[in-house]
């Protein structure tokens, strides 16, 4: 089983931007941490972090090409904001499980929309890291 554990803008900067919303944890040791659960469920992972939407739009469809079963996505700022990245989850129709580190829902207003929210089939929010490891545990179950 292929999942593509796919990140935003700024998601790069983990462990530097604003710790006290998204922790101290790493991008490097997130992926350390994503890589050895997926070890241990026998998920072959792999990993792909851009600032630009049109980037994270042909990692999407690149993910179809590449016969990638799960997509574990966390948009960020995008979220809010990206019908692109909607229309190309659908495009390609490949399970996708939402993340968010923060618990989005209690924040400000301009982040309670989420367009990407429309299409994943789970979304797990506020639980930091645990929460892509969760997203790797439910494409594990639901992808048979
Ligand atoms: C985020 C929440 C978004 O609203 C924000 O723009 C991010 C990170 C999260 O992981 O909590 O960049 O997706």
């Amino acid at each position: 089983m292929k999942v593509l554990v796919l990140n935003g803008p700024n998601i790069n900067f983990l462990g530097i931007r604003e710790p006290e919303i998204y922790g101290k944890t790493t991008y490097s040791q997130l992926v350390e941490k994503i890589s050895a659960h997926a070890c241990e469920l026998g998920i072959e992972v792999t990993f792909f972090q851009s600032n630009h939407e049109g980037a994270l739009v042909d990692a999407i469809q690149g993910a179809y090409y590449d016969g990638v079963d799960g997509i574990v996505f966390n948009p960020a700022a995008y979220t809010h904001t990206s019908i692109a990245l909607l229309d190309a989850l659908k495009a390609v129709g490949i399970p996708t499980v939402e993340v968010h580190l923060s618990k989005v829902e209690e924040r400000e207003d301009f982040r309670q929309k989420s367009y990407v929210g429309m299409y994943a089939q789970r979304t797990i929010t506020g639980l930091g890291v645990d929460g892509y490891l969760m997203a790797l545990d439910f494409l594990k179950d639901s992808i048979k």
